[in-house]
């Protein structure tokens, strides 16, 4: 039955490469490169009344060797397309639509065989290293235990590729950092080693949540060019979740900006930071200090200093509670500041 199922869910696989225009990455539309592809995604929390709507008809892609960004303000839904793509959404959610992993659509799996894939193909790296580091564990064994388990390797090959991730990650010492304790590091080198934990059965996809948000932001810019660094170099894809313009503006190929559960805008960055069509999207920007006019090129995106504070704050005016946005020549309102 399970090969049957298989087979039914290749002969359904987004395959053939529609004709897109190179070089210009269509959100939603899977290509030869596409790694992850959700079509029509619904989350919804079940209650005793009336269903909790969280997240609306997402379709997205991301492709072998890009950071597809996935911005927006808090509660928009950003962790929880993160979940549902791991399988990992709260007890009480119910999800529907495909979601693709290559020719696998995990939408479908449950049990060990989404625990499989989710554990090989897809790393993910969240916020606060603690959550993914055990305070009590050696990072060698955290690093190594996961491989081990997934890809049955002997003690000492696992070591070996322990101390290989941690060097590409940038740990300094590696083969003496196995036998430390996650609270002997600092926070980037901590988030750096998550980042190695996620990397170690080289998966096809990395999901990050607001991996550099807790670090300091000298910090935050060596974590964000070792991303960068390990999608160019080893062809992950990235889906790069931030509710932060700055980061995202800086690490970014493609986003997709949400609001209360749907994608609003999406595009290549240069489009969405320079010309922002979604009213959402140019009251998101306004409220980013120094990018008041858009940024201008992407030499300008790779230079920006990273070390000014780009935070937004966390609701953004111009909207009003049904989302229905505000005539433009208001949004930039000050009185809507705090
Ligand atoms: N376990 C849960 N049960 C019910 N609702 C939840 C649960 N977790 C999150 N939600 C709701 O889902 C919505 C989306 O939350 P999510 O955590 O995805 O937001 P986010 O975009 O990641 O925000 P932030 O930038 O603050 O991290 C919110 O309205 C939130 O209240
Ligand atoms: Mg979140």
């Amino acid at each position: 039955m399970a090969h049957h199922q298989h087979a039914a869910a290749a002969a359904a696989a987004p395959t053939a490469a529609p004709a897109v225009h190179v070089g210009e990455p269509r959100a939603g539309v899977p290509g030869p490169d596409t790694v992850l592809t959700l079509r029509d995604v619904c989350l919804d929390i079940l209650t005793e009344d009336d269903p909790i709507p969280i997240l609306r008809h997402l379709d997205l892609t991301v492709d072998k060797g890009q950071i597809q960004g996935l911005a927006g303000e808090s509660g928009s839904g950003k962790t929880m397309t993160g979940l549902a793509i791991m399988g990992l959404e709260p007890p009480q959610a119910r999800v529907t639509g495909e979601i693709w992993l290559g020719d696998e659509n995990l939408a479908e799996m449950r049990g060990r065989a989404l625990a499989r894939v989710r554990g090989r193909r897809i790393g993910m790296v969240f916020q606060d290293p603690s959550t993914s580091l055990h305070p009590q564990l050696k990072v060698g064994h955290q690093l190594t235990d996961h491989a081990r388990y997934h890809l049955h390797l002997t003690k000492s090959e696992a070591r070996d590729r322990a101390v290989e991730m941690l060097e590409r990650v940038g740990v300094p010492n590696p083969r003496d950092a196995l036998d430390r304790y996650p609270h002997e590091f600092s926070g980037g080198q901590r988030q750096r080693i998550a980042i190695a934990i996620a990397l170690m059965c080289k998966p096809e996809l990395l999901i990050a949540d607001e991996p550099t948000t807790a670090l300091d932001v000298t910090v935050q810019a060596g974590v964000l060019h070792l991303i960068r660094d390990l999608v160019d170099t080893l062809g992950l894809a990235v889906l790069f979740i931030t509710h932060d313009l700055g980061v995202m503006s800086a690490v970014a190929d493609t986003v997709a900006v949400m609001r209360h559960g749907r994608i609003v805008e999406r595009g290549h960055k240069r489009d969405i930071f320079v010309q922002p069509r979604h009213p959402y999207t140019k009251a998101l920007l306004a409220a980013l200090p120094g990018a008041k006019g858009g940024l201008t090129s992407r030499e300008d995106l790779r230079h920006m200093d990273l070390t000014a504070d780009p935070e937004i704050p966390d609701t953004v005016p111009g909207l009003d509670a049904d989302g229905v946005p505000i005539p433009e020549a208001d949004t930039e309102g000050k009185e809507a500041r705090q």
